[in-house]
């Protein structure tokens, strides 16, 4: 280890220094409290100094008060010389934050004691700082953890509260929305009956009965437009009691999923029978998952309906099923891509979010990611969308296999 000697006194320095040296440490000296304060101010400071009481510049204590004041983060083990009859000097180079003392002349078998000391507390320091740093990283990693625990949980609950207040929005919706519907449809029936008196009314009137006729024409338009409002308000409600139907609910059961991936395929042939080319692979064995099987396929045929109508109209159309298992079978990693338009970026991050959605009204709730969304992490899972660099978009599944077969 490296000792700093500051002494001023010639033949008491080239003592402590051979002292010092046979017992293999390096040296560094000083010969005035300057010389000694520039060096144990600098950054790869000795660990261990003996300082000399009278010193020109600053004194022994002085020092020993200006390296605590100091506060570096490493420690340096102070030792002062002293006279003889120190009793109050001791004291007070204690008081100037001194670690230990000898007095001169000195002992050399005590200063080979005092200095060993001194290197055990070093080490011991250096020990308690490694061990300190371990603790701090593993605090902050802990309070990491937790926050995205915390997050989750929020997470969570949020989801809950949106299935809860689906569930209310639908029922409320759904009973005025039934009677528009019938209402509606008994009118457009009846309709033909009217127009019919009417405009023979009209006719026998001979006068033009222009506002009438008008009337006349525009009804079935209304009506029409009433109809596509309702439609819209049942396609939301459907959406709504999607979401607030609990996944995983029902009866689990063991399945492949080629099975559920064949099944939403099969409910999606009407909209992929036209100039859409299908892919699937699969990799290797997989395992099978306890889920409720209508849970796998109803995420699979939203990830495929969206798919395909990001892809109207272009030819080179193609959607690819791909699914592989990961983390020692644990977990299904189920990939959707397609060619399409991709995702406008304006909307990449909230696409799990309700109703955010870029279709023209009437034609799309904004649901059905976050239905999709709701099953994946009632099965523990989650699910993440992107845009593939060449053209299309793929959602990317992971699913935990849940209980293990046989
Ligand atoms: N495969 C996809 N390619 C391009 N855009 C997509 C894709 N999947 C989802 N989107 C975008 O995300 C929006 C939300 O999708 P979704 O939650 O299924 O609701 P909806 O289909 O009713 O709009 C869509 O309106 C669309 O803009
Ligand atoms: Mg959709």
């Amino acid at each position: 280890m490296t000792i700093l000697i500051a002494e001023d006194d010639l033949i008491s320095r080239v003592q402590l220094e051979r002292a010092l040296m046979s017992w293999g440490h390096d040296i560094v000296s000083a010969t005035t409290g300057q010389e000694a304060w520039n060096i144990l101010k600098s950054e790869n400071s000795p660990r261990i100094a003996v300082l000399d009481w009278r010193m020109p510049c600053y004194t022994g204590p002085e020092l020993c008060k200006m390296v605590r004041e100091n506060s570096q983060a490493r420690y340096t083990y102070l030792l002062l010389l002293t006279g003889m009859d120190a009793r109050e000097s001791v004291r007070q180079g204690l008081e100037a934050g001194a670690d230990d003392y000898v007095t001169k002349p000195f002992d050399l078998t005590e200063l080979r004691h005092r200095i060993k000391a001194g290197e055990r507390i070093i080490r011991d320091e250096a020990l308690i700082t490694g061990k300190n740093l371990e603790l701090q990283r593993y605090a902050a990693a802990m309070e990491q953890l937790a926050e995205e625990r915390a997050q989750q949980l929020i997470h969570t609950a949020r989801m809950a509260t949106i299935g809860q207040l689906a569930g209310g929005i639908a029922h409320e919706i759904n009973n005025p929305a039934t009677y528009i519907t019938g209402n509606t449809q008994m009118l457009k029936r009846l309709w033909k009956d009217y127009a019919e008196p009417i405009d023979e009314f009209v006719a026998s009137r001979k006068n033009d009965g222009e506002t009438i006729r008008r009337i006349i024409d525009d009804v079935p338009d209304i009506l029409d437009e009433v109809q596509d409002g309702v439609m819209r308000i049942t396609q939301i409600v459907n959406g709504l009691k999607h979401l607030a139907h609990r996944p995983g609910a029902a009866a689990r059961e063991f399945c492949a999923i080629e099975d559920c991936i064949d099944e939403a395929l099969t409910m999606c042939h009407n909209q992929l029978k036209y100039n859409v080319t299908v892919e699937t692979e699969f990799e290797g064995e997989l395992p099978r998952m306890h889920v409720v099987p209508g849970d796998v396929q109803r995420v699979i045929v939203n990830l495929i309906l969206n798919a395909v109508e990001a892809m109207t109209g272009r030819n080179d159309a193609l959607l690819t099923i791909r699914c592989m298992s990961a983390r020692k079978k644990e977990v299904l990693l189920i990939d959707v891509e397609d060619t399409g338009s991709g995702i406008p970026e304006t909307i990449l991050n909230r696409v799990f979010e309700p109703f955010v959605t870029t279709r023209d009204v009437g034609t799309g709730a904004g649901l059905g990611l976050t239905i999709c969304r709701r099953i994946v992490e009632e099965y523990d899972g989650n699910i993440a969308a992107f845009n593939r660099e060449s053209a299309g978009a793929r959602i990317a599944v992971t699913w935990p296999v849940g209980r293990r077969s046989g």
